[in-house]
Protein backbone atom coordinates (compact mmCIF):
# COMPACT_ATOMS: atom_id res chain seq x y z
CA UNK A 1 0.00 0.00 0.00
CA UNK A 2 1.48 3.42 -1.00
CA UNK A 3 2.06 5.46 2.13
CA UNK A 4 3.80 8.64 0.46
CA UNK A 5 2.33 9.47 -2.83
CA UNK A 6 4.16 12.10 -3.63
CA UNK A 7 7.61 9.92 -3.88
CA UNK A 8 5.50 6.68 -4.18
CA UNK A 9 6.85 5.04 -1.31
CA UNK A 10 5.01 1.78 -0.18
CA UNK A 11 4.53 0.15 3.64
CA UNK A 12 6.75 -2.33 2.33
CA UNK A 13 9.63 -0.17 1.20
CA UNK A 14 9.43 1.81 4.62
CA UNK A 15 9.56 -1.98 6.46
CA UNK A 16 12.74 -2.84 3.81
CA UNK A 17 14.25 0.44 5.24
CA UNK A 18 13.93 0.06 8.76
CA UNK A 19 15.11 -3.87 8.17
CA UNK A 20 18.14 -2.28 6.51
CA UNK A 21 19.01 -0.46 10.01
CA UNK A 22 16.81 3.24 9.72
CA UNK A 23 14.81 3.47 12.85
CA UNK A 24 13.90 7.50 12.86
CA UNK A 25 11.85 9.31 10.52
CA UNK A 26 14.80 10.96 9.55
CA UNK A 27 16.18 8.26 8.59
CA UNK A 28 13.17 7.50 6.16
CA UNK A 29 13.12 10.56 4.89
CA UNK A 30 17.08 10.48 3.76
CA UNK A 31 16.47 7.32 2.36
CA UNK A 32 13.09 7.07 0.64
CA UNK A 33 12.30 10.55 0.76
CA UNK A 34 9.25 10.58 2.77
CA UNK A 35 7.05 14.03 3.65
CA UNK A 36 9.49 15.68 1.24
CA UNK A 37 6.59 17.24 -1.02
CA UNK A 38 3.26 18.18 0.74
CA UNK A 39 4.10 16.42 3.93
CA UNK A 40 0.81 14.55 4.65
CA UNK A 41 2.28 11.38 4.70
CA UNK A 42 3.86 12.12 7.80
CA UNK A 43 1.51 10.97 10.50
CA UNK A 44 1.15 7.18 8.47
CA UNK A 45 4.65 7.32 8.06
CA UNK A 46 5.42 7.10 11.86
CA UNK A 47 2.70 4.46 12.37
CA UNK A 48 4.21 1.93 9.89
CA UNK A 49 7.81 3.22 10.91
CA UNK A 50 6.59 1.95 14.54
CA UNK A 51 4.95 -1.27 13.54
CA UNK A 52 8.14 -2.00 11.69
CA UNK A 53 10.62 -1.02 14.64
CA UNK A 54 7.98 -3.46 16.89
CA UNK A 55 8.78 -6.30 13.96
CA UNK A 56 12.47 -5.79 14.06
CA UNK A 57 12.68 -5.77 17.52
CA UNK A 58 10.50 -9.13 18.39
CA UNK A 59 12.26 -10.63 14.97
CA UNK A 60 15.89 -10.23 16.62
CA UNK A 61 14.58 -11.26 20.16
CA UNK A 62 13.02 -14.11 18.59
CA UNK A 63 16.18 -15.53 17.12
CA UNK A 64 18.89 -14.17 19.46
CA UNK A 65 16.77 -16.47 22.86
CA UNK A 66 17.57 -19.55 23.85
CA UNK A 67 14.54 -21.54 23.43
CA UNK A 68 14.14 -25.18 25.32
CA UNK A 69 14.80 -26.62 21.94
CA UNK A 70 17.96 -24.94 21.31
CA UNK A 71 19.05 -25.71 25.05
CA UNK A 72 17.75 -29.65 24.49
CA UNK A 73 19.59 -29.49 20.96
CA UNK A 74 23.11 -28.09 22.09
S1 LIG B 1 2.44 12.18 0.44
FE1 LIG B 1 4.44 12.09 1.26
S2 LIG B 1 5.27 14.05 0.83
FE2 LIG B 1 3.30 14.08 -0.06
Amino acid sequence: MYICICKGVTDTAIHEAVYNGADRMRDLKSCLGVTEQCGICATNVQEVLEQALMQRSLASNFFSKPTRLNEKLA
